[in-house]
């Protein structure tokens, strides 16, 4: 009986360190899908390109605002995140370019992982609280 309790735990640990691992790796993805992708109008640390990211730009359209949780992605599901990347600013009469042919799921995946991550540990748990 011991030896199957012992067992169960180690399981269980081992589980979760694979997990934790996962999400490591997914984020080390989308820390460079985002780089090659998304840096040049959102910014490198996803912190925009402009001081002010409500202010429109001199030709009317709104700058890429900061994804790193001092705007709103954070009020977006995780599932309206991915909608943005593949369709781009289209729903919002943007000018974002559309993602959905360009990166594979898990690089779409992982650029959610890595916005979130990027986020302060309050947004987060606000976040889960709402989503997750
Ligand atoms: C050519 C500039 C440009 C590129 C490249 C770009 N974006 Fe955007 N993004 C924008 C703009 C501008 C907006 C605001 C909506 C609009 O005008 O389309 C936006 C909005 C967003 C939003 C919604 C933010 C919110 O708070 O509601 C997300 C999420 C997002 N972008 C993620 C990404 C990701 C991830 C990439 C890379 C795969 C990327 N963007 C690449 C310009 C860009």
């Amino acid at each position: 009986m011991k030896v199957l309790i012992i067992f169960t735990l180690l399981l269980f640990v081992s589980c979760d360190r694979n997990t934790a691992a996962n999400k490591e790796s997914s984020i080390a993805l989308g820390k460079t899908t985002f780089a090659n992708n998304c840096a040049i109008c959102h910014g490198d640390k996803a912190q925009s390109t402009v001081d002010d990211w409500r202010k429109p730009l001199p030709n009317g359209s709104y700058p890429a605002p900061p994804l790193d949780g001092t705007a709103h992605t954070w009020h977006h599901s995780p599932k309206s995140l991915l909608g943005t990347i593949n369709n781009g600013g289209a729903e919002f009469k943007g000018w974002m370019p559309a993602f959905k042919d360009k990166l594979s799921d898990d690089e779409k995946q992982a650029l959610i992982d890595y916005i979130y991550d990027l986020w302060p540990k309050e947004i987060k748990k606000q976040y889960d609280k709402r989503f997750k």
